[in-house]
């Protein structure tokens, strides 16, 4: 098979980086995606950095023997931790990460308080730090670890009674003033968005980092000569370290539930 008619690699710790897949799929509706989560290893959020490594390299290697001719990174955890690494290993890959959208939300309205919602070694890494300086002149930056809320997703509970405690108990160290804008800095969480309006309210703007990643993707793929040359709409395929029928109907669905 000719290079640009591969499909596009996508992986995450579990089922959150279909939040970066569906912004993929909207952005390049021709290519083909595999989706491979990590469901049986999540959380990643509080393994140490090394063992964050060393799963991050066995799922690349997993999707480049697929067949990927490009690898996206739907995970901000295994990106702070590992990207840098993967790119020294492969050079001429296309390789987009994501890491938290804190940019847009700070460009949205000035002098805001932005809460940047993330697992705690995504906010302990020194890639996240680096982020919040540049940033820190222009608006008050807020980081909120959240472990335990892809534990959330990861199950399905998208309006549990349990999740709107651990949400609400979650908010009371931040809520000590206005809250402007929430920055997702976690695939799995744009899935809980609409519980997290009830608790923040609707005024709160709430971003999140899927739709850059998904165009910074098709750009590379452009200037590598990569993007796919069919007109028919792609297929995606999903694979789990957990490999029941139940993960991958709960990703099929995921792939298509609105929030
Ligand atoms: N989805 C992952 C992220 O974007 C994290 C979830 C985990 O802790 O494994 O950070």
């Amino acid at each position: 098979m000719e290079e640009k008619n591969k499909p596009v690699g996508v992986f995450d710790s579990g089922v959150g980086g279909i939040s970066v897949l569906r912004e993929l799929v909207r952005v390049m509706p021709n290519e083909d995606f595999i989706y491979f989560g990590d469901s049986v290893n999540a959380p990643y959020g509080t393994k140490s950095v090394s063992e964050i490594r060393e799963l991050t390299i066995r799922n690349v290697e997993k999707l480049l023997e697929m067949g990927a001719k490009s690898i996206v990174v739907a995970c901000n955890t295994a990106t702070s931790a590992a990207v840098a690494v993967l790119r020294k290993m492969y050079p001429e890959l296309p390789l987009v990460g994501i890491e938290p959208a804190i940019k847009p939300a700070v460009l949205h309205k000035p002098d805001s308080r932005v809460v940047v919602m993330a697992t705690p070694m995504t906010i302990k890494q020194e890639k996240f730090q680096r982020l919040m300086d540049m940033y820190k002149d222009k608006a008050e930056i807020v980081p909120l670890p959240c472990p335990g809320l892809m534990e959330f997703v990861e199950k399905g509970n998208f309006d549990g009674e349990d999740l709107y405690k651990y949400l609400t108990e979650l908010f009371w160290s931040v809520n000590d003033k206005p809250i402007d804008s929430i920055v997702l800095g976690c695939t799995h969480y744009p899935f809980e968005k609409n519980a997290i309006k009830k608790i923040v309210g609707d005024d709160v703007a709430i971003f999140d980092g899927g739709e850059g990643t998904a165009r910074e993707m098709k750009r590379r793929l452009s200037a590598s000569g990569l993007l796919g040359e069919s007109h028919n709409k792609g297929t995606v395929t999903f694979i789990n370290s957990r490999d029941t029928k139940e993960i991958i109907d709960f990703c099929k669905h995921l792939l298509n539930q609105p929030y």
